[in-house]
């Protein structure tokens, strides 16, 4: 699932990102503007979850969104990990739930973080996780 072959051959989950968004830019017409990725290790598990994350959000933003551009910024400090991925795209009402949605809060909760995607209608969505460095540091 999610080219998970990929992400185990890149060296790092920084690299496996940097491919997918520029495949996927180029296959889904879609520009992708990358704020943000850390020089740092990022522990396997959060790796792959993080991974499988911004999948299921690309997916989103191609399926449904009609987005030009996508800005994506992936931090990793003394706050710990924060993700957002956001798109200029349609939006979506509050109150909307689906297995994609789910999934990508499911990731995040997997690895002792949270994370929510907050859609308006006419203005775009975005998608934001924290992992807080005790989480972090406890998959390490
Ligand atoms: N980036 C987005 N732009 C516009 N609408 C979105 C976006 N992300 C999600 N949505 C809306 O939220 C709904 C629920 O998303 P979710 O990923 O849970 O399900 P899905 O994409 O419809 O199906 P699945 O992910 O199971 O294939 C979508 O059907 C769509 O209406
Ligand atoms: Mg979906």
């Amino acid at each position: 699932m999610y080219d998970d072959l990929r992400l185990l051959e890149a060296t790092t989950v920084q690299q496996a990102l940097e491919r997918r968004l520029a495949e996927w830019s180029a296959c889904a017409g879609i520009a992708v503007e990358v704020w943000a990725l850390p020089k740092g290790d990022v522990p396997d598990l959060v790796a792959h979850d993080l991974y499988a994350t911004v999948c299921e959000a690309l997916a989103n933003i191609e399926r449904h969104s009609r987005a030009r551009t996508v800005s994506i910024a992936l931090t990793l400090g003394k706050n710990g990990l924060r993700l957002t991925v956001s798109d200029d795209g349609c939006g979506f009402p509050s109150g909307t739930t689906g297995r994609g949605l789910n999934a990508m809060e499911t990731y995040f909760a997997g690895i002792g973080g949270s994370l929510t995607v907050s859609g308006v209608p006419g203005g775009g969505t975005t998608v934001s996780g924290v992992v807080p460095p005790r989480a972090l540091a406890q998959r390490a």
